[in-house]
């Protein structure tokens, strides 16, 4: 089977980050930094290795500061190679010319508004879709290629999650099972425990068909009021095959102050750099 390659995604970025105020008053949540990287580094380093070859932000007022992250820093890297100081640090925060294009959310409808915001970029091809407050280590896109390249269609990634946790997600009616891949049968999003058609999750990553967008320019507000990509993706079924991927990766939920705290603990604790300090600082504290 021929599929057509999977080569931008897009970044749904405008969000208020409520969840963790006041850090995030004035600072974009998807800059609070896990170790010594923010966020979307994190998310954008997962779609390069995936084979992504165009990035599209969907930001809004006051998120500025992410795009300028990917953009060169004239000022600092001059300085730092004046003074003979290694830029090796801001390698992975440079882009090439074209690599990244910003769109704007102008209101906050929801994430299917903000998928829909980029469909003149997006144009007529499969795209991914990465929520950078779920951070997936290792990063599952490349898991989801791989399941992509096989079966085509629309892909989202997956796990179980605690019934008492269904009204927090988008959860999966299962069909056909077969190895890590779960045909789709129906989607709802964040139905009550009572009314959840199972326990399998939507996790932050997804691979769409175009398709998707012709969906989300008619599509009415569902769950909380907001346009869910979750409504829109349910009119696939049946019309294009959809797969629900469980992919070897530990989802931290940064968008809690929980989730983000354990992820620098977890990824602090497997630093080269850091790790047995922090180990030892962690057991003493402990032991106390
Ligand atoms: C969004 C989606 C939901 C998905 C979740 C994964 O919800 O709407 O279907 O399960 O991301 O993190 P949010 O967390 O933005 O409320």
């Amino acid at each position: 089977m021929t599929v057509k390659p999977v080569r931008k995604a897009v970044f749904p970025v405008a969000g208020l980050g409520t969840r963790l105020l006041p850090a995030t008053k004035t600072m974009p949540k998807e800059m609070l930094t896990i170790v010594d990287r923010p966020l979307i580094q994190y998310a954008v380093d997962e779609a390069r290795e995936a084979g992504i070859e165009q990035l599209i932000f969907v930001t809004g007022r006051g998120k500025g500061s992410l795009v300028d992250y990917f953009d060169m820093s004239f000022e600092l890297e001059a300085t730092m190679e004046k003074a003979g100081k290694s830029l090796d640090a801001l390698q992975s925060s440079r882009t090439d010319y074209g690599e990244i294009v910003a769109v704007r959310q102008q209101r906050p409808l929801g994430l299917g508004h903000a998928v829909w915001c980029a469909r003149h970029v997006v144009g007529d091809e499969p795209f991914a879709v990465l929520l950078p407050d779920d951070l997936m280590v290792p990063g599952a896109l490349k898991q989801m290629v791989a399941a992509y390249n096989e079966v085509g269609g629309n892909i989202v990634c997956a796990a179980e999650v605690p019934r008492d946790k269904t009204a927090s997600y988008g959860i999966v009616t299962p069909g056909a099972r077969d190895g890590n891949r779960t045909e789709v049968k129906g989607l709802v999003e964040k139905p009550k425990p009572e009314l959840a058609p199972s326990t399998l999750a939507v996790i932050g990553r997804y691979i769409l068909q175009p398709e998707v967008m012709g969906v989300l320019d008619a599509q009415e507000p569902g769950a909380g009021g907001e346009i869910q990509l979750t409504d829109a993706m349910a009119r696939l079924i049946g019309r294009q095959p959809f797969h629900a991927v469980t992919v070897d990766a530990v989802r931290y939920d940064c968008g809690t102050k929980l989730g983000f705290v354990t992820a620098n603990l977890a990824l602090g604790l497997a630093d080269a750099e850091i790790g047995a300090d922090l180990r030892n600082y962690a057991s003493s504290s402990m032991s106390q």
